[in-house]
């Protein structure tokens, strides 16, 4: 059994070509962004959701989906300029209509939300309608972190699963993200309900890989190592059955409840002919809610947790046991002092972009 996720860069089969900073990569993104009509603020926030998944190694939600973000501005379905707004509903619960802006924008305007009711009332909840792709979950995960919070994210998505027993493609590869402060190490789950997230399919075809045997079916529905016959088919759940019901939750609460579409409804990130429509669900949670002793013993007890899971006994040939989002912050780490690996066509495919609204190309490391 491996240790190590496909996103670990430590297992990934193409060599790192291009190291780029976290600060070129969050300055190259945030020109590209405002020299397409982004206002610098908002520009900022999704530039920042988009490195911190660069940095935790999770490539396939980084800066490399600035190509596709861009066209769906070129081609009207994305308002580069929409600003999110905020109805209060209840002290504790809010709705944002994300107005077809960037769903970077509205999330983090809804996490904020659920941290300001949860300082004061232990709990808050937002839904957001008529938004767009969020990224990597981990991002809003982290934003309630750095508030000292529990959270729930959940996002619904396009079409891309079947469900249990089906063959169209209907429900999303829609993550369910949680997070909880820890002592050494804060756990965070984000996960999507496939076996692998599509994304990695994309990185895949862009980098000209392979993708295992069991990710997806093609369209004859045939197992394919081929990533562009993969996303022409569908993806496969991960459980069987369990997979597929958890991507029907995650419309339940991020599109039926919200007033987006849903039941197949959401445009994909990929997909410049028609506004996304996507609907995300998001809850803080205070720490210290029930127990004497406050976020200070809610930290210890995770602490207790934490050695527990990664000091278990082991199956033979594993070397570590990893709490859920440890890959990714040590990644996160090392990239910070190392750089993001990139490979040249993701580079090139870039500076594209920046050249298109003429700003200067990426600045790599020497
Ligand atoms: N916005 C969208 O519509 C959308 C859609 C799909 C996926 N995504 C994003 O894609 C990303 C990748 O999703 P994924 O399902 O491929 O993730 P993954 O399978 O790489 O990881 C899933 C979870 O398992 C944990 N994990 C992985 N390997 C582990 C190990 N060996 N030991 C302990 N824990 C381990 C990770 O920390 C993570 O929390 C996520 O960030 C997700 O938010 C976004």
């Amino acid at each position: 059994m491996s240790t190590t996720t496909s996103h670990d860069p430590s297992s990934s089969s193409t060599p790192p070509k291009i190291l780029i900073s976290p600060s070129s990569a969050q300055a190259f993104i945030e020109s590209v962004l405002t020299g397409n009509g982004v206002p610098a603020a908002n520009a900022t926030i999704i530039a920042k959701a988009l490195v911190l998944a660069d940095l935790r190694g999770v490539d396939t939600h980084g800066m490399n989906r600035i190509p596709s973000y861009m066209e769906r501005i070129r081609q009207g379905v994305l308002d580069p300029k929409a600003q999110p707004e905020l109805k209060q509903i209840t002290p504790v619960v809010a709705q944002i209509d994300g107005k077809n802006s960037f769903g970077f924008l509205g999330a983090s305007l809804g996490m904020k939300s659920c941290i300001e009711a949860a300082k004061i009332y232990g709990i808050g909840m937002a839904s957001i309608k008529h938004s767009n792709h969020f990224g990597m979950a981990a991002w809003i995960v982290q934003q309630a972190l750095d508030a000292g919070l529990m959270s729930l994210v959940f996002t619904n998505s396009s079409p891309a699963l079947p469900v249990w027993g089906g063959k169209e493609k209907l429900m999303g590869v829609s993550p369910i993200a949680c997070g909880a402060p820890g002592a050494e190490k804060d756990f965070i789950l984000d996960m999507a309900p496939s076996v692998a997230a599509r994304g990695k399919i994309y990185k895949a075809l862009r980098r000209g890989e392979k993708i295992p045997s069991d990710w997806a079916l093609d369209k004859e529905g045939n197992r394919t190592e081929d990533p562009a016959r993969a996303l022409e088919g569908v993806m496969l759940p991960m459980g069987g059955p369990k997979g597929s019901a958890l991507s029907v939750m995650m419309d339940v609460f991020s599109g039926v409840l919200s007033g987006s579409a849903f039941a197949g409804g959401v445009a994909g990130p990929y997909d410049a002919t028609r506004a996304a429509d996507v609907g995300h669900f998001l809850v803080a949670i205070r720490p210290d809610l029930f127990l004497d002793g406050g976020v200070e013993k809610f930290r210890e007890r995770m602490g207790i947790l934490y050695q527990r899971v990664v000091g278990c006994e082991k199956m033979a040939g594993v070397e570590r046991i990893w709490f859920p989002g440890e890959i990714e912050m040590d990644a996160a780490e090392e990239r910070r002092k190392s750089g993001i690996p990139y490979v040249q066509a993701e580079v090139e495919a870039l500076n594209k972009e920046a050249e298109k609204v003429g700003v200067p190309h990426i600045q790599v490391m020497s």
